[in-house]
């Protein structure tokens, strides 16, 4: 199967009650863990790349890559996306270069100067068959250029979303309802809580419009622990509920983005074989335990969060 866009993806999941998981990709590994995961649980899969990812592995070599995995996993659909595209320009380069689907966020614009940044790309990404995700509202946290204070970060406002939408011609929406971007997201001691009555009230303004939630790792925390108990520091990380994000998974929300999870999975088993096994320097030594780790995880969130399995 060759890439395809998410239109067909995002129907299904939309009329089934299930959403497709958007993981982050950075380099072969993790491009091998994701596909193996989906291709074995027969799941739907957008592979998606950030600034950063472009920067640090190269669109060619990324490219590249998500070629292999089809080949090697042709059964399933697979989406390329740009992740957090922040201009025209960039999402420019992804739909000349093989994405299917670019996300442009302009959520750092006043309203009006979103829907005319969004539109743009729209029109040149619908002229080459490619889709737009945009985002309306701000998630707190920080990602590649973007990085939003809790006090800046704010809710979708609803009444904001349909003529976005309209205006836009956008073929989906990422909403701030409560998640942020990373490992920290709330605080330690508070009872996470997204907020399921603004995403109720925005799949009732626009129905059978898919939604996106950013942010959405639930930060293991045996990952942290094995982490931290071989040599590393991380403090207090907390996520997302399983129970809230499956409740997501069920209504409007179609696409669902993990990153931070992957991490402290290939992180935890890389520091858990370096430390238990000091002699190693051969780096298939402890990236392959990496690589199960995130494929563990995709795995996890396939079969138990998303209820992606079987849906290929
Ligand atoms: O939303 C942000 C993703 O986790 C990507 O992170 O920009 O550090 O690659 P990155
Ligand atoms: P996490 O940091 O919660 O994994 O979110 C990733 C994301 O939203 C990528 O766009
Ligand atoms: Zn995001």
């Amino acid at each position: 199967m060759a890439l395809v866009t998410t239109t067909e993806m995002f129907k299904k999941a939309y009329d089934g009650g299930y959403a497709i998981g958007a993981f982050n990709v950075n380099n072969m590994e993790i491009v091998q863990a994701i596909t193996e995961a989906a291709g074995e649980l027969n799941s739907p899969v957008i592979l998606q790349v950030s600034a950063g990812a472009r920067k640090y592995a190269n669109h060619t070599y990324l490219t590249k890559l998500v070629e292999a995995a089809i080949i090697e996993n042709p059964n399933i659909p697979i989406a390329l996306h740009l992740d957090h595209g922040a201009d025209f320009e960039i999402c420019k380069s992804c739909i000349d270069g093989g994405f299917t689907s670019v996300m442009i966020d302009g959520s750092k614009y006043p309203f009006q100067e979103n829907i005319e940044l969004t539109r743009k790309v729209v029109e040149y990404a619908h002229a080459h068959g490619v889709v737009v995700e945009a985002e309306l509202g701000k998630l707190a946290g920080i990602e590649d250029d973007v990085n939003v204070s809790a006090e800046d970060s704010s809710y979708t406002q609803p009444d904001e979303v349909e003529e976005f939408v309209t205006k836009t011609g956008v073929d989906s929406l990422a909403i701030a309802i409560g998640t942020s971007h990373g490992a920290y997201k709330f605080k330690p001691g508070t009872k996470p809580q997204l907020r399921f009555d603004i995403l109720h009230e925005i799949e009732q303004r626009i129905p059978g419009f898919p939604i996106v939630l950013h942010g959405a790792s639930s930060v293991p925390q045996e990952y942290v622990k094995i982490i931290n108990e071989h040599g590393g520091a991380l403090k207090d990380a907390i996520g997302v509920p399983e129970d809230q994000l499956r409740e997501a998974a069920r209504s409007a929300v179609c696409k669902i983005n993990i990153d931070s999870d992957l991490r402290l999975g290939l992180t935890a088993g890389v520091r858990e074989v370096l430390s238990e096994h000091p002699d190693y320097f051969d780096p298939r030594q402890y990236l392959t335990v990496g690589r199960a780790n995130v494929k563990a995880v995709v795995a996890h969130k396939i079969k138990e969060v998303l209820g992606s399995e079987g849906k290929a």
